[in-house]
């Protein structure tokens, strides 16, 4: 099939854009895939919020970028920061005209939320679930729009360029997508004048994460492979404040806004260690507070450590946080008496493809935007509540150079998919297994804080995985879960080898040798 556009993602970034290519160019066709249901996503289950300057009486432009530069580490781009924070409002607003809503105080003003790096108060939320509200307006607005066809349960296998059409170019081009559909096998040829990863995060290849099971980081690893620059992969942030039920998988995430809203990190004797580490206390960076947690827990040994809300006015934290409220005490955590008990957990990649300021990739006709991309607005640790704004952003930019620069690729001949020689994969637990033994391996050697002699085993160990997993992806018929797999020990391998070549500790990468 063909289309103008193609999208591969619907979180926050690729359902931005989609949106707004479809508004402008109603002759044009617009085709997103998405490989589960069509909501979700890391977008939705973004808690915190938004963080944008609203009120420039009470705040202003200057001290976001302040704070964005700051939480970086030195190694932001100061020209993004400053595009993307002066842009914010104007992308904000425009997810209110398609029917997102956000909460208002008593005055009618925002109510804003607080988070960790945050010198204001600044953060635009809907209750503790600002990312489903955001999911739910964009999808309502997408299905509304006729030009646009949202495939989901189809999976990007890989992008398709010249190296798909037996050419060789020193400018690499991308033409579309070999996609599949998980429900029927077949593996369509979707050829596109322009395409858009928004593939998201890569929490899974971590055991323990936030992000929900499709965070498998598949668009770093089609870019990867088809060439593109994929830069700052060893700054992984591990959000501090995940739920601890001594369970693998995702993990419930405890806002960072609770912390905002005066909640304190204790040990389990009681100690309010935070001060000790920096003097924001609790709202330090969230690089500073998830390593200072890895330190308490080293130290104790204990499995968590417990964020107590006990002093806080009940009313307003089950007003302001309902879904986090009733979570804990589906875990019979009352918080009203009970501490939370907390773990560090993989978040977010500041890193991923690399980008220019409008979401083009090194690789001709191929745009990036959202969690898979390196911008340059995050630098080595992310300001918490910038990466929804970023999307919008970043999705803005992209639609704004297809408007000054419109793209049409002559058809080409491009060759179907070729499966000959594979077979259905009978070793199912062979898939398994190597996702166990990736998932340990990354959560052991190359966590909060790494050394040189541990990432130099997990690249042998993961030459391991590598060879199995290659092998199964050569003789097999194409699966979901294989491709995953496959991705994430690409992702995987990158993380551990520019963890490597860093050799200076900044802002969410600390490795004791350095
Ligand atoms: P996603 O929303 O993850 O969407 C990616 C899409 O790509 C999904 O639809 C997925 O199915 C699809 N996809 C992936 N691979 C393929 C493939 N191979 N084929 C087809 N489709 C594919 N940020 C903030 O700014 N504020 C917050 O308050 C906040 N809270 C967060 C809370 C949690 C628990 C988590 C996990 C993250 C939070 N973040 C927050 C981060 C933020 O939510 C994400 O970075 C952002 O939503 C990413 O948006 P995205 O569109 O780039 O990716
Ligand atoms: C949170 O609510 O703590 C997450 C915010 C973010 O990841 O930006």
């Amino acid at each position: 099939m063909k289309t103008q556009l193609l999208i591969i993602g619907s979180g926050v970034a690729g359902l931005t854009l989609a949106v707004k290519f479809a508004e402008k160019f109603p002759k044009k066709n617009i085709t997103i895939v998405t490989k589960g249901n069509e909501d979700e996503s890391n977008t939705k289950y973004a808690q915190g919020g938004v963080a944008v300057v609203l009120d420039e009486k009470t705040d202003s432009f200057q001290k976001h970028i302040e704070d964005t530069l700051i939480a970086g580490d030195g190694l932001c781009d100061k020209t993004v920061v400053e595009m993307v924070i002066t842009e914010g409002p104007k992308r904000f607003k425009e997810l209110m005209v398609w029917g997102a809503q956000f909460d208002v105080d008593q005055t009618g003003n925002f109510d804003l939320g607080k988070e960790g790096g945050h010198s204001q108060y600044r953060v635009v939320h809907h209750k503790d679930i600002t990312g489903y509200e955001i999911e739910r307006a964009l999808l309502a607005r997408v299905h509304q729009l006729e030009n646009i066809t949202l495939l989901t349960h189809h999976f990007a296998i890989d992008l398709i360029t010249e190296h798909q059409l037996k050419q060789v170019s020193e400018n690499i081009r991308c033409y579309g997508a070999y996609v599949l559909n998980q429900k029927n096998g077949n593996i369509l040829t979707i050829e596109a004048d322009s395409t858009v990863l928004a593939a998201g995060g890569i929490g899974f290849v971590y055991g323990h994460t936030t992000n929900p099971i499709i965070a498998t980081g598949d668009g770093i690893a089609m870019a990867y492979r088809a060439k593109a620059r994929i830069k700052d992969m060893e700054f992984v942030q591990f959000h501090p404040t995940a739920l601890y039920t001594n369970t693998e998988g995702s993990a419930f995430l405890i806002s960072e806004a609770v912390r905002g809203f005066g909640a304190y990190l204790r040990t389990k004797n009681g100690d309010r260690f935070m001060p000790n580490y920096d003097e924001r206390a609790e709202l330090a960076s969230r690089d500073i507070v998830s390593q200072s947690i890895d330190k308490e827990l080293k130290k104790s040994g204990d499995s968590c450590m417990y964020l107590d809300c006990t002093h806080l006015d009940l009313e307003a934290f089950k007003n302001h946080f309902p879904n986090i409220y009733q979570t804990c005490l589906e875990h019979n955590v009352d918080i009203s008496k009970d501490w939370i008990p907390v773990v560090p957990a993989s978040h977010y990649l500041c890193g991923g493809i690399e980008v220019d300021t409008n979401g083009k990739t090194s690789i001709t006709n191929l745009f990036a935007c959202g969690e898979c991309t390196r911008t340059g607005l995050h630098g080595a640790n992310r300001l918490a509540s910038n990466s929804l704004l970023e999307a919008l952003v970043y999705a803005h930019n992209i639609y704004k150079y297809h408007c000054n620069h419109p793209i049409s690729v002559k058809n080409k001949h491009i060759p179907d998919w070729n499966d000959y020689g594979t077979s259905i994969p009978k070793e199912h637990v062979l898939i398994k297994h190597n996702l166990k033994e990736l998932q340990a391996l990354m959560g052991d050697y190359v966590g909060i804080v790494r050394s040189n002699n541990r990432l130099k085993k997990a690249i042998i160990h993961l030459d391991v995985i590598y060879n199995e997993v290659e092998e199964l992806y050569r003789t097999s018929k194409i699966t979901t879960t294989l491709c995953e797999l496959r991705n994430m020990v690409n992702v995987a391998h990158l993380i551990i080898g520019q963890s490597l070549d860093r050799k200076e500790n900044k802002g969410g990468y600390f490795n004791v040798d350095n």
